[in-house]
C-alpha cells in the first residue's frame, strides 16, 4: 500500500532543522559541537513580553480568537506599519499567522494556480521553493554572486518575466546572504515591476536586524502604485527573539487576505491568543531590548566575517543585516585534498560534503550552500557566543589546512 500521497514528492525536509537536530543529538550524547546551523537569535524573549503572555493567561484569554487575529493585535500592526514604514492598511489588509512560514505558505496557496511561475533570487531563504512547489507554482531561480552583493539587477528580473509570472520574492535583508537592498536599488527593481502585472511579496522579516546605518526600505514604501502590488509579510521570531511564540503578519490586497482567511480557517484557525497578546506587547512595548540585540549581533558579525576571511579558500561579504554570514568557499574545491577526498565519497554536492565533513569529524554544524540554490557557499548563523564562535572557526580552519 502507498502510504504518502504525490504532492510530497515535490518538496524536501529543511536542511536548517535537520542539521540543528542533527547537532542537538550528538550535543545531547555529550559532544562538544559548536552549532552556526539554527536560524534563531541565542536570546530569551523579554521579560515584559513573557509578562504579557501570563497576564493574558490570567485573564482567561485562552479561548479562540478570530481567525486572522485579535482586533488589538491588528491595531497594533496597523500602527507598527504606518509609523514605522509609512504604509497604511485597513484591518481587512491584515492577516495574523503562526509564524512569517504559516503566512507565506497561505499566500501562495490563495494566489497560485498549476503553472503560475515565482520568481526567486538566489540564494533563497530553503523555503520559499518547497512553498511554491506545494501550492503547485513554479519557481523560477535567478542567480546573484557575492561580487553584485548577492542582488538581483533590473536586467534581470526583466528577462525572468514571462506572461506567467505571478509573484516575485523580495527579500531584504535576506536569509541566507545577509544582503540588503539601496533605496536606489529598490527603486530600479520598481521601475520594472510597476508597469508589470506581478504581484510582489516582500518578506521583511530581518527589518530590524539592520547594520552600519542601513535603512530599511521594502517595495511597498517606494509608490503607491507599488503599494498596490506589493504583499508584505514580517514577524516578531527574529526581532523579538520569539521564534518559538509563532506569531506572523501579513498585509497587503483585502481580496487575498480573504482568501488566506479561508485556508487559515480550514486548517489551523487562529494562531495562539496567547502568543497574540505577546505580540502585541512586543510590537507596542519598550523597543530597548531589540537594540541591545542588534548590537551584541554586530559584534558578532564583524568577528566571525574577519574570521572567516582569514581560512585559505574563503571569501565572505561583511552582510547589512539579518544574523548569518555567508562565506564564498569556492577557493577550497580547488584543494587537491579537497578534491581527492570528495571524489572517493561519491557525493555530488561540495558543499554538503564539506558540511558533513564539518559535523562528523571536527564537530561543527553549518548549512550548506546547496540548501540555498548554491553549491559555492556555507551559510553561518552568528546567534551564539563570540567565544563559540572563536571555538567553531578556528575547527573550520583547521579541517580547511587538513584538506589543502
Ligand atoms: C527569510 C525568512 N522568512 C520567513 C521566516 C519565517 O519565520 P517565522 O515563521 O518564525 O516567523 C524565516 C525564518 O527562518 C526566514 O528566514
Amino acid at each position: 500500500m502507498k502510504l504518502v500521497a504525490k504532492r510530497l514528492d515535490v518538496v524536501e525536509p529543511s536542511p536548517t532543522l535537520a542539521i540543528t537536530a542533527k547537532a542537538k543529538a550528538l550535543q545531547a550524547q555529550g559532544i562538544d559541537v559548536v552549532g552556526f546551523g539554527a536560524g534563531e537569535p541565542d536570546f530569551d524573549t523579554p521579560d515584559h513580553i513573557k509578562e504579557a503572555a501570563k497576564k493574558a493567561m490570567d485573564a482567561g484569554k485562552t479561548k479562540y480568537t478570530p481567525v486572522s487575529g485579535t482586533p488589538s493585535l491588528k491595531a497594533a500592526i496597523i500602527d507598527k506599519l504606518k509609523k514605522e514604514n509609512g504604509l497604511e492598511y485597513k484591518p481587512n489588509e491584515i492577516i495574523v499567522g503562526t509564524g512569517g512560514k504559516q503566512v507565506i505558505y497561505n499566500f501562495f496557496m490563495a494566489t497560485l494556480n498549476p503553472g503560475d511561475e515565482v520568481i526567486i533570487p538566489a540564494p533563497y531563504w530553503v523555503s520559499y521553493a518547497d512553498i511554491v512547489r506545494l501550492a503547485e507554482g513554479v519557481p523560477v531561480i535567478v542567480s546573484t554572486t557575492p561580487e553584485a552583493n548577492f542582488q538581483i539587477t533590473p536586467e534581470q528580473l526583466k528577462a525572468a518575466i514571462t506572461p506567467k509570472t505571478k509573484v516575485f520574492i523580495f527579500n531584504s535583508p535576506s536569509n541566507p546572504t545577509g544582503a540588503a537592498y539601496s533605496k536606489k536599488d529598490v527603486e530600479a527593481l520598481c521601475k520594472v515591476l510597476e508597469n508589470e502585472e506581478i504581484i510582489t511579496l516582500s518578506d521583511d522579516i530581518y527589518e530590524k536586524i539592520i547594520y552600519d546605518g542601513y535603512e530599511f526600505i521594502n517595495p511597498a514604501m517606494i509608490s503607491a502604485k507599488m503599494k498596490e502590488k506589493t504583499f508584505v509579510i514580517n514577524g516578531v521570531s527574529k526581532a523579538y527573539s520569539m521564534t518559538g511564540w509563532r506569531i506572523g503578519y501579513g498585509a497587503g490586497n483585502a481580496e487575498i487576505i480573504k482568501n488566506m482567511d479561508t485556508m487559515q480557517g480550514q486548517s489551523t484557525s487562529n494562531p495562539s491568543s496567547i502568543s497574540q497578546a505577546a505580540a502585541e506587547e512586543a510590537l507596542k512595548g519598550d523597543q530597548s531590548c531589540v537594540e541591545t540585540m542588534r548590537v551584541a549581533f554586530d559584534k558578532r558579525r564583524k568577528l566571525i566575517v574577519d574570521l572567516l576571511n582569514e581560512i585559505p579558500g574563503f571569501r565572505c561579504n561583511l552582510p547589512q543585516g539579518a544574523f548569518y554570514a555567508f562565506p564564498y568557499i569556492d577557493g577550497v574545491y580547488q584543494f587537491p585534498k579537497f578534491a581527492k577526498a570528495l571524489a572517493e565519497s561519491g557525493e555530488t554536492s561540495k558543499s554538503k560534503f564539506f558540511c558533513d565533513k564539518l559535523l562528523d569529524d571536527y564537530k561543527v554544524a553549518a548549512v550548506p550552500g546547496i540548501a540555498f540554490g548554491d553549491d559555492n557557499s556555507l551559510r553561518l548563523s552568528y546567534a551564539l557566543g563570540e567565544d563559540d564562535i572563536r571555538k567553531g572557526l578556528d575547527r573550520i580552519k583547521q579541517m580547511v589546512l587538513d584538506l589543502q
